[in-house]
């Protein structure tokens, strides 16, 4: 079988509901992982091919681009949704290690991913292959606080720029921004409550949003360099 829709950090989350949801639509889902969790079982016992690799350096990194290139000839699409998520370390000597880590999932592993299947990407007649990258509403109004994560991240919002006009007319290039659509253990009950407060929709959305947003930039052939917010307006009131 050919013509995937690579989807990175299925494992859990997300990631996990972006792929089952893109294989109940009829797509064929390569859903990379990097822990073996449940969900990944969950995954493969509903049929969807898994490929496991820890994104941690250039050499590994590198390493799963060759094995996705012979893992099928083409790809339909390239769905960046792996990601590393703390508060920035107070010591510099584990914040410098924290921006290696989150600089290598949030910006290296896309960009050496893209730019080595491009070859393989290939649309459906008229409508161009895709790469959909998951940022995050905060690349516009960042947090302070996770700012390491917020840099990074805010690097693969350009690099969705860069990469739409630079692979066009074969690949789209596009990104979705999450809010709050998934608290994890990190936000304090507070901390949700001053969310949900920014929130104008006023709740936590739910990973289904997001793959709505991924679904309808993979159906419409004529939009690049776009970003969609699913935040529930939280970047409109956010302080
Ligand atoms: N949840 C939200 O409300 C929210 C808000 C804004 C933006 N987002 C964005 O939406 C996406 C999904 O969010 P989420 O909350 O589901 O993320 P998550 O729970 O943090 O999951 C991230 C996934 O990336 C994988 N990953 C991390 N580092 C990796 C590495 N070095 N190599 C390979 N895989 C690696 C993880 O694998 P392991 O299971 O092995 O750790 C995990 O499966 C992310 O891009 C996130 O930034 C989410």
């Amino acid at each position: 079988m050919d013509n995937f829709i690579l989807v990175t950090g299925a494992g859990r989350r997300v990631g996990f509901h972006l792929a089952s949801r893109l294989h109940q639509d009829g797509y064929h889902v390569l859903a990379h992982y990097r822990s073996a969790t449940e969900d990944v079982q969950r995954l493969q016992q509903s049929g969807i091919e898994t490929i496991q690799a820890d994104l941690h350096d250039a050499a590994s990194i590198l390493e799963f681009v060759c094995r996705l290139k012979q893992y099928s000839k083409t790809y339909r699409a390239i769905v960046h949704n792996a990601s590393a998520f703390t508060p920035t370390a107070e010591n510099l000597t584990e914040a410098a290690a924290q921006y290696q880590h989150f600089f290598t999932i949030h910006m290296l592993a896309p960009y050496l991913i893209n730019q080595g299947l491009a070859a393989q990407l290939a649309g459906n007649g008229d409508s161009p292959a895709d790469i959909v990258h998951i940022t995050d509403i905060n690349v516009e109004n960042p947090t302070p606080r996770f700012d390491i994560y917020g840099t990074t991240k805010a690097g693969l919002q350009n690099m969705t720029v860069a990469l739409a006009k630079k692979l066009a007319p074969a690949i789209k290039v596009n990104a979705v921004a999450p809010g709050p659509v998934l608290f994890t253990s990190l936000h304090s009950e507070e901390t949700k409550a001053q969310m949900l407060s920014e929130t104008p929709l006023a709740r936590e959305g739910g990973a289904e949003p997001v793959y709505l947003a991924v679904k309808s930039l993979l159906e419409n052939p004529f939009v690049t360099g776009a970003t969609i917010p699913v935040d529930g307006g939280r970047r409109l009131s956010k302080a």
